[in-house]
């Protein structure tokens, strides 16, 4: 068992360091109990099928209506059926309602294109309100699905369990949206991510909930569209807080999450590299617990990352990782040229504004980190190469400063202060590239530091 722990430092007369905890579903379902069905390891070497199937088995069906319900119990263990199919121009609406849901799905791109074998799938321009509803899933079955344009689904005080490969918490799909608040959600299998989107797009709104995932591929966020998260407080074991492939957006805000495998992030094309994916961090904390693990990690993707009022907290010392890699679908390493011959170099700007961050910045194999400190930004650290050549901008605004940890070499290197007092060398040199228009104004001199080091021109 796994629980999750924030840490609030009270102001109490005497100091008082209190521990809250947030349960989670599986401190009442142990996921001992489910660990062969979490073994399972995903077969996608299944036939594609290009268009939505006519029919989606399910053994509750309502189509074409509007229905509510109030405590009641679904349950179906037939393989490839859902427990709840709404569709077809439908509403329903269900509250203090128990839905089990066992079985298998013999065709996993069936079920994470259309939904099959979903526990709740909303599908066809239909609308579901699920609150109060406990949703409890085994074998591998998301919990709730939801497909299509106009399909939107809202799950509110609600409890979501799975086991099983595959076992998304909300998983939109087919441009669907969710509406999710008050949630706790546990998934034991892999690649079970809390909230999840898939192609096209999915759109995601997560407010006030729990997450916990364990398995290998299992994030808390699969951005495949659009994420929005405000205080979700979450931990994925064996996953990063957000996967992200492509040109989708993520937004965190007041989010505390614990990544465990590849990231704090991991961002990456797993194609043709893209350019224009988002990430937003507000005053959000993101933890990374493996010891070589960067607090966010890029590979194939032309990005521009906002971090504000954020904390970024790394067991590696590792802030921001771009490279010349991507993950693939067995999303436990950072693949090479083997895995995908439509490799480039990562192009990762970051923008921090009222942080506090620790750690460094490594870019391999001509990749490059942009890296802009403004509005009361501070930074301990150093960039450097990890792999080849690469890249590093960095910019200081008046009001932001930066401390040394090791020697750095820079291509743009733009400063507000001139004078390059806010900057503490700690006896370290900068060696900035004297070519580079942007770095003009520094003369082409060496110039000291505080702290014993050089500005030096290269
Ligand atoms: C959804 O719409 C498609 C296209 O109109 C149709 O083929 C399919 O039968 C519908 N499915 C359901 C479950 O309503
Ligand atoms: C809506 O249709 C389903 C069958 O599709 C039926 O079970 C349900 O009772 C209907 N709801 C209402 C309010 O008539
Ligand atoms: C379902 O809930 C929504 C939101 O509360 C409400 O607008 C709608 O009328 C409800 N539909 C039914 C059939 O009760
Ligand atoms: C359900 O799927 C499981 C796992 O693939 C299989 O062993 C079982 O025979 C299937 N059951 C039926 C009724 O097809
Ligand atoms: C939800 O349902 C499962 C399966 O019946 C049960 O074990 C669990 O205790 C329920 N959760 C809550 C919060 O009642
Ligand atoms: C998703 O949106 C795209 C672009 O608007 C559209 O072409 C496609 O039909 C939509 N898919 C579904 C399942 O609604
Ligand atoms: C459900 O959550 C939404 C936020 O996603 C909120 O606007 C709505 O009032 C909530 N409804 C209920 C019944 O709690
Ligand atoms: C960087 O990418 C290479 C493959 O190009 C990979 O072998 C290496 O593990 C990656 N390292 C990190 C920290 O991303
Ligand atoms: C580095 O990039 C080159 C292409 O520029 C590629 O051929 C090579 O495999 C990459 N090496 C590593 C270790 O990433
Ligand atoms: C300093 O940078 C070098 C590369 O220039 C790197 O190998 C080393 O790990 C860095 N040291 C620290 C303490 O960050
Ligand atoms: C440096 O600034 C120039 C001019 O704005 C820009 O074209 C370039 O991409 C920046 N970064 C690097 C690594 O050269
Ligand atoms: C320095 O910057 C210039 C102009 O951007 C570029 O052509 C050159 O390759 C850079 N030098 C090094 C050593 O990176």
């Amino acid at each position: 068992m796994y629980t999750l722990s924030t840490f609030f430092a009270l102001s109490l007369p005497t100091i008082t360091l209190a521990m809250v905890t947030v349960s989670d579903p599986s401190d009442i379902i142990s996921p001992a109990l489910w660990a062969a069905d979490n073994a399972i390891v995903p077969d996608y070497n299944v036939p594609f099928v290009s268009v939505q199937p006519e029919n989606i088995p399910a053994a509750y069906e309502f189509e074409a209506n509007s229905t509510s319900i109030s405590h009641r119990a679904f349950s179906t263990s037939l393989n490839d059926t859902s427990a709840i199919l709404v569709a077809n121009n439908a509403e329903l609406n269900l509250s203090f309602v128990d839905i089990e849901k066992s079985g298998y799905a013999s065709n996993l791109l069936w079920s994470s294109f259309y939904g099959f074998n979903a526990a709740v799938n909303i599908a066809n321009a239909s609308t579901a309100h699920l609150d109060n509803v406990n949703i409890t899933v085994h074998n591998g079955a998301a919990n709730v699905y939801v497909y299509g344009s106009d399909s939107v689904v809202h799950v509110n005080n609600s409890w979501l369990y799975s086991s099983g490969p595959v076992s998304h918490g909300v998983y939109a799909s087919g441009n669907g949206t969710a509406y999710v608040s008050n949630v706790q959600q546990f998934s034991g299998g892999r690649r079970s991510s809390a909230f999840s989107g898939d192609s096209p797009a999915g759109y995601i709104h997560v407010s006030d909930s729990v997450a916990h995932t364990t398995g290998i591929g299992s994030a808390t966020f699969y951005a495949l569209g659009e994420i929005y998260a405000n205080n979700v407080v979450a931990v994925s074991e064996n996953g990063p807080t957000i996967f992200m492939d492509g040109t989708q957006k993520a937004y965190l805000t007041n989010c505390d999450t614990t990544a465990g495998l590849l990231g704090g992030v991991a961002i990456f094309s797993s194609m043709i590299r893209t350019s224009g994916a988002i990430l937003s961090l507000k005053s959000s904390k993101i933890t990374t617990l493996g010891s070589d693990m960067p607090g966010l990690w890029f590979g194939n993707t032309i990005i521009d990352v906002s971090l504000y009022d954020t904390q970024l907290v790394t067991a590696s010392g590792i802030l921001v990782v771009a490279n010349y890699s991507q993950i693939t679908q067995d999303f436990d390493y950072y693949a090479s040229y083997l895995d995908n011959a439509n490799l480039l170099p990562a192009e990762v700007s970051v923008k921090v504004e009222e942080s506090t961050l620790v750690g460094d910045l490594v870019a391999y194999n001509s990749s490059s980190i942009s890296w802009s400190l403004e509005s009361h930004s501070s930074w301990t650290g150093g960039a450097y190469s990890g792999y080849g050549n690469a890249y590093f901008d960095i910019h200081l605004d008046g009001t932001s400063s930066w401390k040394l940890t090791n020697t750095t070499v820079l291509q743009n290197f733009t400063n507000e202060d001139t004078t390059l007092s806010n900057i503490d060398s700690q006896g370290f040199n900068i060696y900035y590239n004297s070519s580079a228009g942007l770095n003009g104004y520094l003369g082409g001199e060496t110039i000291a530091l505080t702290g014993g080091g050089n500005a030096i021109p290269v």
